[in-house]
């Protein structure tokens, strides 16, 4: 009844934005992302029939009363699957911030569905598993793959074809993504509230979802071919797309900071002086460059003198969640 998983980040190259069901966790759109090496979530789950309540505790800290209650309703789901009422404890550690537009919860609940999957020996199939981690977050349901991975927007009612599949693993293609971190602070309004606030206000959200198959299928079509240049040009797009979405919801939602829009200027320039390097971001202030691996340390040198610039991660292509055999 106990076992540890441990699950990698994911950056959308095309960005998922908008839910159709709030209560399945049903997204709007499809999306594809690429899995990170370096950065992780651990996660022990371990199911206790003698405690009373489930106990959360987060990078060596009790979680809040929210953050408890999320995942109490993420492991009804494994309760239910099984018919039992055993409480859980789960012991989970990032190795980088938590909530700060790094997909934290993408690697923590994908994690988690491997650890409680292993500890109640179901033995669930990877799409199963995905669709299991969607429950937790949208994201996560990338994060149980490795490498370059496509999420089904689905249509079923019951969300059963809502997972995700792998496009090609991890060592398909050495491309680099360095997370440009800005600020440290929790962010102030979650994906989940993001979503629904630009879904009712944003004039913009109806060509967000129009245009949303045919990016799909370039983004498939340019991993098919390995073009670097049009991924770049393709994920910088969806991005932006995405952000128009918040920039034009009523109240505005501004995820960004100012050091957030200078390096996504310094990136401009580089591209100016041919240095192929093009940015995404996701619902917080941290930059995400998209570049080849001998371009990295000059891009790197390029971005850590901008004024606000706290630290640069460096990432490529990374695993799926994994079960471990040691203990958080
Ligand atoms: O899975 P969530 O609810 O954290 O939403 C993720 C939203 C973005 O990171 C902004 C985009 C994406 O597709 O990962």
């Amino acid at each position: 009844m106990k076992a540890t998983a441990i699950a990698h980040p994911n950056i959308a190259l095309i960005k998922y934005w908008g839910k159709r069901d709030i209560t399945l966790n049903l997204p709007a759109v499809g999306s594809i992302s690429m899995t990170l090496s370096g950065l992780y979530t651990k996660a022990s789950v371990k199911f206790r029939p003698e405690a009373s309540s489930d106990l959360l505790i987060l990078n060596g800290e009790p979680a809040s009363k929210s953050q408890t209650q999320r995942v109490s309703l993420f492991f009804d789901l494994f309760r239910d699957a099984v018919g039992i009422s055993d409480r859980v404890e789960i012991v989970s550690v990032n190795n980088f911030p938590t909530a700060a537009g790094l997909a934290s919860s993408a690697s923590a609940f994908a994690a988690m569905t491997v650890a409680a999957d292993a500890a109640l020996k179901l033995k669930m199939p990877p799409s199963r598993l995905s669709e299991m981690a969607r429950h937790g977050s949208g994201s996560a349901a990338r994060s149980i793959f490795g490498g370059f991975v496509q999420m089904h927007l689905g249509q079923r009612e019951d969300g059963t074809d809502s997972v995700a599949e792998p496009i090609a693993p991890a060592d398909y293609w050495d491309i680099r993504l360095l997370i440009v971190i800005t600020d440290e602070k929790k962010k102030e309004i979650g994906s989940t509230a993001g979503m629904e606030h630009s879904r009712e206000t944003s004039p913009y959200y109806a060509s967000w979802l129009a245009t949303s198959p045919g990016d799909i299928l370039e983004m498939r079509q340019i991993i098919a071919d390995k073009d670097f240049e049009k991924l770049g040009e393709l994920a910088e797009h969806s991005c932006l797309k995405m952000h128009s979405l918040t920039l034009t919801s009523r109240p505005p939602i501004l995820y960004w900071n100012g050091t957030t829009f200078e390096v996504m200027n310094a990136v401009v320039a580089m591209r100016k002086q041919g240095i192929p390097a093009w940015f995404t971001i996701d619902a917080g202030p941290q930059v995400k460059i998209l570049c080849r691996p001998e371009d990295m340390e000059r891009i790197e040198e390029e971005l850590i003198v901008i004024p606000g610039v706290k630290h640069i991660i460096r990432t490529q292509p990374g695993n799926g969640a994994a079960v471990l055999q040691d203990t958080v």
